[in-house]
């Protein structure tokens, strides 16, 4: 998840912007990029469209928008926008991750004080992993444990070997 940050200058992301885009080096595929500005009336402007277009491979959800001037002169009502928006996107992601992730599949692993609804999609994420990792390493599945672990990591055992 990222979040993309910037001024709208004439009802756009500044050029800069483009710019970090359009820079091959970086893999956007698979990413959920999160939009956000401050303006002097535009909004968001054409902001988005121009982000979707810029990195189609990138899920981009609806961004916020706050004015230049509250950000400058009253950061309480900034930091109220910010913490009501970052909210609504905690629950979607929990939500929609939470329907990704089966733990009842791992049948030998329990999870012991794991609050699931507490969780981001990271957090769950790197969890189901484990548990994966957990349940092949009972069943000696060690197809499934090579694919989930990457050729330059060395995995020791609890025995120590
Ligand atoms: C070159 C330039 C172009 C701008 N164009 C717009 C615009 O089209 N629409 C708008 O709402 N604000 C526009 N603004 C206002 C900025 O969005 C606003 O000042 C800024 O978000 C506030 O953040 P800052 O404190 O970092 O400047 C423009 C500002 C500059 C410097």
């Amino acid at each position: 998840m990222i979040f993309l940050g910037y001024p709208i200058w004439n009802g756009n992301c500044p050029n800069i912007m483009l710019t970090f885009m359009e820079n091959e080096s970086y893999d956007f595929s698979g990413k959920t990029v999160i939009p956000f500005c401050t303006h002097g009336g535009s909004s968001l402007g054409r902001s988005e469209s121009t982000i979707k277009s810029e990195i189609p491979s990138a899920t981009v959800w609806g961004g916020l928008a706050i004015a230049g001037t509250t950000a400058q002169n009253d950061r309480d009502t900034a930091r109220s926008q910010v913490e009501s928006f970052i909210g609504r996107l905690n629950l979607n992601f929990t939500r929609t991750s939470m329907a990704k992730y089966d733990f009842s599949e791992f049948t030998n692993v329990e999870l012991i004080n794991a609050d699931l609804d507490g969780m981001i999609g990271a957090q769950l994420e790197i969890l189901y992993l484990q548990a994966k990792y957990c349940q092949a390493m009972t069943e000696a599945n060690t197809d499934t444990m090579r694919e989930l672990t990457s050729e330059n990591i060395t995995f020791t055992h609890m025995s120590g070997k």
